[in-house]
């Protein structure tokens, strides 16, 4: 790990940070993208998890990725984080966390933390990484599905509905340097963070997607790969379902 630290700012390729990379969706794109050419700098607030993950990413044939701690509340660190580049190419705020509750027993504590970490976290970050961006920057956040509306978790499904705007506003503010911002909006996707749900209600879920199965974090970590490149020119402020389709409101019959 501390090899690899060595390595901010000492690599001509494409420079990415990626939050929440230890596991999931996170780790799904920061092995996507080193694949797809980039210099990945993975981080995640769970260090032990984050380590592993970039051991073996590198021992799988993916040499370009670094490792660094970082729980995206902790403005400083994150600032501190930034602070060791003189430019960033792409930043995917990725990192989030997920909880059913029913409004009743939701607390202001319990909406505060989602903010904390779903949006203010990824605004500090957008902020940070936008100021060492040059006119090819690509900023791509990762909301859900769900901001669309959904029942038993309003605090998630409103950070994620913030997420969406944070996007537009930054869309408009950073178009004239030439900075593309976009969302991709998940629909279920197989990964750690449905731990709660009992296979069952996995099974379930799946049939309920009018492609039949759940979604797979390499799907949104193609479509997240697609718009951190060059290869996308005209396209920002935009939110990208990549829900098998369930936002269709039909079923396959
Ligand atoms: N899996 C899904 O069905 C689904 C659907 C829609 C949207 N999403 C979104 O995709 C993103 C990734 O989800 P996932 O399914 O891979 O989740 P996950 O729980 O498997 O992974 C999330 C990662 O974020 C990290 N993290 C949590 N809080 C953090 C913090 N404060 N600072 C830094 N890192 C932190 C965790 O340690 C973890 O490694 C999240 O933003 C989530 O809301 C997921």
């Amino acid at each position: 790990m501390k090899a690899a630290q060595k390595m901010s700012q000492q690599t001509d390729m494409p420079i990415v940070l990626v939050t929440g990379a230890a596991r999931g969706i996170g780790l799904a794109t920061a092995k996507r993208l080193a694949a797809d050419g980039f210099h990945v700098v993975m981080t995640d607030a769970d260090r032990q998890t984050l380590e592993a993950s970039a051991t073996a990413l590198s021992q799988a044939g993916s040499p370009s990725v670094e490792a660094h701690q970082l729980d995206i509340r902790d403005e400083r660190a994150c600032e501190a984080l930034l602070g060791r580049f003189t430019h960033i190419d792409a930043l995917i705020n990725n990192a989030g966390v997920f909880e059913v509750k029913k409004t009743a027993e939701l607390t202001t504590d319990d909406f505060r933390r989602m903010f904390d970490i779903n949006v203010i976290g990824m605004f500090v970050l957008a902020r940070g990484a936008a100021a060492r961006m040059t006119s090819s920057g690509r900023i791509v956040n990762i909301a859900s599905r769900a901001y669309l509306g959904a029942v038993d978790y309003a605090h998630y499904v409103s950070s994620k509905a913030a997420v969406v705007g944070l996007t537009r506003a930054l869309a408009l503010e950073l178009a004239p340097r030439g900075i593309l911002v976009n969302a991709v909006a998940p629909g279920v996707i197989d990964t750690p963070i449905l731990a709660a749900w009992s296979d069952e209600a996995r099974a379930k879920l799946a049939t309920a997607q009018p492609v039949g199965r759940l979604g797979r974090p390499e799907d949104i970590a193609a479509m997240v790969s697609f718009l951190a490149s060059a290869k996308t020119e005209f396209i920002t402020g935009q939110t990208i379902l990549v829900d098998g389709g369930r936002s269709l409101g039909g079923l396959a019959t």
